[in-house]
């Protein structure tokens, strides 16, 4: 497993002195240098063969604007070619035609100690995807649990250390929250989702350093705090107190809809703020482009579930 080191705070904070005045929350200065290490994942990816925008369930989608399978294809090649460059393992389920969203993989169910959640989507366009990724599972060796409940996977349930994060208020459902915390005999913690273009949880949240337990260290998650609640923003403050407040501007390329493994991150190439920021705290951001799928609404977390066996 390849170990990696900080790079020198001091001298990238000299190098980056411009970025740093330009957002809030950095302070080179009080910032802990960690030893970042990358673990290999196991993904789940769709590939985009039928990738068009003919409905609008969130307010990235619009039918009139045309869209480009091939051009959707190629980004998500992309995608997946720096996953297995990073050493990670990509499974694949085939897109069912008529199903276009099929290729937001985080959306299809949420997966830890081999127990696949399935999803049952809010939206009736969505709602045959739920089945056929429950298939996908049940044929790749992972026990299945049929959902109760409205939730949305991966989009609305992240894990970091015992902790499960959970979104609400434009997708899953907060019973969903509690089927969770019951299967998986972990702590739940409800967020509040407030604005709709940040309607799943990972748009909202990226989550850094998964395995960062109960003493987080610097920079475990990354958020938008207006795109919650002040009850949950306080949450969020209370339990992540040196978390990586991003901008506006690059949540709204969908910045945090990105995927690390403890060193690297995938994130949207437009995102050029949050990618300092990453940077400062010891990660590595690597920038991909993902266009043809943000008029989906998605990005690289979107296009990425994954499997925890
Ligand atoms: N068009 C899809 C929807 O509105 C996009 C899903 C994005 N997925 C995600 N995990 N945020 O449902």
């Amino acid at each position: 497993m390849p170990t990696h080191t900080t790079p020198d705070l001091a001298a990238a904070a000299g190098t980056t002195v411009a970025d740093s005045a330009a957002i809030p929350n950095v302070n080179a200065d009080t910032v802990t240098p960690f030893v970042r290490q990358a673990t290999p994942h196991t993904y789940l990816m769709c590939r985009p063969d039928y990738f068009t925008v003919t409905y609008k369930i969130n307010p990235w989608m619009d039918p009139a604007i045309p869209t480009d399978t091939a051009k959707a294809l190629a980004q998500w090649q992309s995608l997946y070619d720096t996953y297995i460059a990073l050493g990670h393992t990509v499974e694949l389920i085939d897109q069912i035609d008529g199903l276009p969203d099929m290729v937001y993989s985080a959306n299809g169910g949420f997966v830890i100690d081999n127990i696949a959640y399935g999803a049952s989507f809010t939206h009736a366009e969505r709602q045959a995807e739920g089945p056929a990724y429950m298939r996908w599972f049940a044929d790749h060796g992972f026990r299945v649990v049929e959902p109760e409940n409205v939730n949305e996977g991966e989009g609305d349930f992240m894990l970091v250390g015992d902790t499960i994060l959970a979104g609400t208020g434009f997708r899953s459902a907060s019973n969903s929250h509690e089927e969770v915390a019951r299967i998986y005999g972990r702590e739940v913690v409800t967020l509040n989702l407030v604005n709709p273009n940040f309607y799943h949880l990972d748009t909202a949240i990226a989550v850094l350093n998964e395995s960062a337990g109960q003493a987080p260290d610097a920079a475990t998650i990354a958020y938008l705090p207006s795109a919650f609640d002040a009850a949950s923003r306080a949450e969020l403050e209370r339990r992540y107190p040196d978390a990586i407040l991003v901008s506006e501007a690059d949540a709204a390329v969908l910045g945090l809809n990105s995927i690390s493994d403890g060193y690297n991150v995938v994130i949207a190439a437009r995102a050029v703020g949050f990618e300092a920021q990453l940077r400062e705290r010891g990660y590595n951001p690597i920038g991909v482009d993902l266009s043809e799928l943000l008029l989906g609404g998605g990005g690289v977390k979107c296009c990425t579930l994954e499997l925890r066996r």
